[in-house]
């Protein structure tokens, strides 16, 4: 099954069944760029808009893309908030947003399912505004190397998403490579991960 396809019908079930992977990237998120507001925000992969709703409150316009029309069908329904915008586009073409136009491009839980991954640094640097930040959250490498990858229960299966190990220094070769710079690097455990490696990295650039 193609990640699309995978994603179309994840849509259904995305946000109401258990998974503690979605629920730190929330609260990560929130607490790493909760401290600012932006002009405008650009979301890679905004899914079923778990955080876009949040991006609306700390940004006068947020342009959410993403490949899945079931994904963002889900987003467009529960969104109240009435400065975003929503594009369906694979990040691996050309981005649908002009240069220069972004203070924050954020991408959360995607980057698993993006085999190169400098295509989407190049974009994120293109598009950023000068000293504009790009946030990334991502499954941790070390839970990849434990055979963990997206996945979801459709009926009795369950369906393993495509997904390429992209390692730490992979994250940050790609984005030295293109002129960004590091502002700030963590690692995160859900509450009920205690004794486990970290779950979720995050990874804050300045352009
Ligand atoms: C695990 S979900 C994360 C959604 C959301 N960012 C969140 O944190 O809940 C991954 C999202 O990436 C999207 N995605 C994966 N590959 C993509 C691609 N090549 N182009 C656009 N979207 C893609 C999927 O459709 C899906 O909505």
């Amino acid at each position: 099954m193609t990640i699309q396809k995978s994603y179309n019908d994840w849509s259904e079930t995305y946000d109401t069944a258990v998974n503690r992977t979605r629920d730190l990237d929330e609260a990560a998120t929130r607490e790493t760029l909760g401290d600012r507001h932006y002009r405008s925000i650009l979301e890679v992969g905004c899914g079923t808009g778990k955080n876009t709703a949040w991006f609306a409150t700390i940004a006068k316009h947020v342009h959410a893309i993403d490949f899945s029309e079931g994904m963002i069908q889900k987003a467009k329904e529960k969104l109240r908030a009435t400065n975003v915008e929503f594009s369906r586009t694979d990040i691996t073409q050309r981005w649908p947003v002009a240069d220069q136009s972004a203070d924050l491009v954020t991408c959360n839980l995607v980057l698993e399912h993006i085999e190169e991954i400098a295509f989407v640094f190049a974009e994120a640097q293109r598009v950023l505004k000068k000293k504009g930040r790009l946030f990334l959250s991502e499954l941790h490498p070390f839970r990849q190397y434990q055979g963990v990858q997206a996945r979801f229960n459709s009926g009795s299966d369950t369906v393993h998403i495509d997904a390429f190990v992209h390692h730490t220094s992979d994250f940050l070769d790609a984005a030295q490579s293109v002129g960004f710079a590091l502002k700030d690097f963590r690692e995160w455990w859900h509450e009920e991960d205690t004794g486990k490696p970290p779950r979720l990295l995050t990874i804050l650039f300045q352009k």
